[in-house]
């Protein structure tokens, strides 16, 4: 029985399963996993311990998401991986596995094809959404997937616990958990922008009113910004028989109040800067400089995901070239797309539209000893954190994003001072947008004029704003993050 347990469908572990039959754990990637790492016992399975050296004891259940992962949830006594003998980075983990049809459409068509759509603005609507009886069946497998996370946690919750219940996958979660455990304190975050009404609406009305019921069913709903907990009180707005008071941050629905929070989520700055002494990293450090030399460098570091943008940076990049020839020569390009979600055909498509992009860029400007544009697809730690100790000009340009915490390690982790170029459609613009060259994400020329004046910034200039930016990303950490948000539950 735990007093404080998390729920996401990702948990802090996966497993791969090689031909000899043996499973090999890794970390898990992404930014609500890199925040809850450091909150759940201490440290990530790849990482050292953080700040936080007093964390509650914590057990986090999460989702088996492939067939490596279920035999590994099948070996352990009861799914819990911690008591299989396996390293899980100091956190007890009981992962859940759940039947992979169920899983397939709850993750990849609901929660990732539908809710995150929506949150992002991704549609192209003259042709999605189209919400048919397939979607229908889909949604009854979102609804018997957050059940299983509301009986897990039902089990094993001690007498009045503190659940805290991660993100768009497990929007019904919430009230499902209410409903078998009245005594527990229960708080819903969302990592995720929250869409506006008038966007929200594309969801059928009947499955657009269930996952506000589902949040609303937690005693504090947390948000990564203002705007967003604004738009998810617009939207309650709308919803029959619920009452917003905006002064009072609640939200009423049956007689029950929710509480509406913010709790920006920054990085641990002394874990990272450990984790990025170490060797590997130097090691990649070095692999990097000898293929760039004494360039002036431009990194971004993304899952390849759409709402990332990388083909409208790539295109920024271009035109930076175009414009202002002067960097011919002097300046790379090193692009960091990681692999994500390619069960959706979406994926794949802007995977290879991302290639496609490239290739066109290196063709056109590459010579004999210039690589102007240097892409890595292979998801490598080590290496994204050397690249953000070398890089002059960090691009993050998302269409929309919750936070982004890749806008937060990089300042942290700059050897000389980088310059921000930063979407003011990301979350983590709020928080540093005094020092950040801000861009519309659809503006490629905007973006490539703010790489160009990112480039010619004066190197004082850069590194003192690079000092605060870094100072803005660590002000809240992933242990203060959670600690308020269990605070707010009392
Ligand atoms: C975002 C979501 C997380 C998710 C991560 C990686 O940060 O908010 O919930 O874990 O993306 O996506 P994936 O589908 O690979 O878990």
């Amino acid at each position: 029985m735990s007093q404080v347990l998390v729920a996401s469908n990702r948990g802090p572990v996966s497993f791969s399963l090689s031909d000899d039959g043996t499973l090999t754990m890794r970390r898990g990637g992404g930014g609500l996993v890199s925040g809850l790492a450091a909150v759940t016992g201490g440290r990530g399975p790849d990482g050292p311990p953080s700040e936080n050296g007093a964390a509650p004891e914590v057990l986090w259940v999460c989702a088996a998401l492939g067939d490596a992962d279920r035999a590994a949830a099948r070996q352990a006594p009861d799914g819990r991986l911690d008591q299989a003998g396996r390293d899980t980075g100091g956190a007890a983990v009981r992962m859940l596995d759940i039947p992979a049809d169920t899983f397939h459409r709850a993750y990849n068509a609901v929660a990732n094809s539908t809710l995150w759509f929506v949150h992002h603005l991704l549609y192209d609507t003259p042709r999605t959404p189209h919400f048919d009886a397939r979607a229908r069946r889909d949604w009854q497998s979102y609804e018997a997937y957050n059940a299983a996370f509301a009986d897990a946690l039902a089990r094993d919750a001690a007498p009045g616990a503190k659940a805290a219940i991660q993100d768009y996958h497990l929007s019904l979660a919430p009230r499902m958990l209410r409903d078998r455990r009245p005594d527990l304190k229960i708080v819903h975050f969302s990592h995720t922008p929250w869409a506006p009404p008038e966007y929200y609406r594309l969801l059928p009305d009947d499955i657009g009113a269930r996952i506000l019921d589902g949040i609303l069913g937690a005693d504090h709903a947390g948000f990564l910004t203002e705007r967003w907990a604004s738009a998810f009180l617009d939207c309650c707005d709308l919803l029959p028989g619920t009452k917003v008071d905006r002064l009072a941050r609640t939200v009423t629905r049956a007689g029950h109040v929710t509480r509406i929070g913010v709790h920006g989520l920054g990085v641990d700055g002394a874990a990272l800067r450990e984790r990025a002494a170490r060797d590997d990293v130097a090691e990649r450090a070095r692999a990097l400089r000898e293929r760039v030399g004494d360039r002036r460098l431009i990194v971004r570091v993304d899952r390849t995901e759409l709402s990332k943008n990388i083909v409208r940076g790539l295109a920024a990049y271009r035109e930076l070239l175009v414009n202002h020839p002067e960097w011919r020569g002097r300046v790379v390009h090193l692009a960091f797309a990681y692999p994500s979600r390619h069960d959706l055909r979406e994926y794949r498509e802007y995977t290879e539209a991302v290639r496609r992009t490239a290739e066109r860029i290196t063709e056109e400007f590459g010579t004999p000893d210039w690589d102007p544009l240097i892409v890595q697809v292979n998801d490598d730690f080590p290496r994204s954190l050397a690249a953000y100790g070398m890089a002059d000009v960090l691009l993050v340009n998302p269409i929309r994003d919750g936070m982004n915490l890749v806008a937060k390690e990089g300042p942290v982790l700059s050897e000389r001072g980088c310059a921000l170029v930063l979407s003011r459609e990301a979350g983590a613009a709020a928080e540093l947008d005094s020092d950040a060259l801000l861009v519309n994400p659809y503006d490629v020329s905007q973006t490539s004029e703010a790489l160009h004046r990112a480039l010619l910034m004066p190197h004082r200039e850069r590194a003192e704003r690079c000092a605060r930016l870094a100072a803005a990303a660590t002000a809240l950490p992933p242990h203060r993050w959670f600690a308020d948000q269990l605070a707010a539950l009392d």
